[in-house]
């Protein structure tokens, strides 16, 4: 695995990319119970419609990467979390994959791929919403723009109910059977800072083997914009949107959908 772009020192508080090493354990088990695939298939039609190569921003455990290498299409994948990368080795290594899967411990908002290098970016399940400041968006989208070729396309999904969960203090989502002998309880607090339009999750993943405990607590921030800013900063960024959808299945964006999906092409 590559090694770019990840800047080092002393983490500030409140960086969006903080957490996800903590997670990456439990990853793939939460989202089997929630998202699970319904998603993948979006993003292998769209990447064998285009073609490659392509770009997946914050890739984590190749949940997404996987199926789509397994298309045909080059892929590369960048993510700052080295635990998640990790996974995502691990499965390439597992996986027969058609086209190529690059892995890159990169950030987002520096991406480190040479200029015009790709014909589609995909930034799947909510990864800009990782990007906690103004300024963290504007990179990347600045970024974006510069790794795509001209009139290639930006694929991009937010998870619209981030900013409506009600704010609670120590609830147990989820429990369940983690592998043979261990069990997973997590407990979970929720904060919502709206004038900001931050969501911060609390997280505390309890591991039970036995009579022992083990805690594995962390914070996810995600920062959630409307479709309509989203939209006129991708425009202001040298996009084109061609496509606001509200499903994986490619139908109409409302504002109860439940899928953001947006498609824009690099002027
Ligand atoms: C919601 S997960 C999405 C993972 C994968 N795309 C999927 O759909 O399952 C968000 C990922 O973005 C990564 N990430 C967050 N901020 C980042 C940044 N500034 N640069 C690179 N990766 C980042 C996290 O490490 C995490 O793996």
């Amino acid at each position: 695995m590559q090694r770019a772009g990840v800047r080092g020192g002393a983490p500030q508080e409140k960086e969006g990319w903080h957490g996800w090493d903590a997670y990456a354990p439990f990853y793939d088990w939460e989202n089997a119970q929630t998202l699970g695939r319904r998603d993948v298939a979006f993003w292998q039609g769209l990447a064998t419609r285009l073609g490659g190569p392509a770009l997946e921003l914050g890739c984590g455990t190749g949940r997404v990467s996987i199926p789509v290498a397994r298309t045909g299409v080059p892929l590369v994948g960048v993510d700052r979390s080295a635990d998640m990368l990790a996974r995502a080795a691990r499965r390439r290594r597992r996986a027969s994959l058609a086209g190529g899967l690059s892995l890159i411990r990169g950030d987002i908002r520096h991406l480190p791929v040479r200029r015009g290098a790709f014909r589609l970016v995909m930034a799947p399940y909510g990864v800009l919403q990782s990007l906690v400041r103004e300024r963290d968006l504007a990179e990347t989208l600045e970024a974006v723009a510069r790794v795509l070729q001209r009139g290639g396309v930006f694929g991009l999904d937010l998870v619209s109910d981030v900013p409506a969960w009600q704010e609670y203090t120590g609830r147990v989502p989820l429990r369940g059977t983690f592998r043979r002998g261990v069990k997973l309880t997590l407990i979970e607090s929720v904060r919502q800072d709206r004038r900001r339009r931050l969501t911060r999750f609390d997280q505390d993943y309890i591991e039970h083997r036995g009579a022992r405990r083990i805690h594995h607590r962390f914070s996810l921030t995600f920062r959630t914009l409307s479709i309509r800013q989203m939209t006129t900063r991708l425009e202001r960024a040298g996009f084109r949107v061609e496509a606001v959808l509200g499903d994986y299945a490619g139908g109409p964006w409302h504002p109860e959908a439940d899928a953001w999906l947006v498609l824009a092409r690099r002027v």
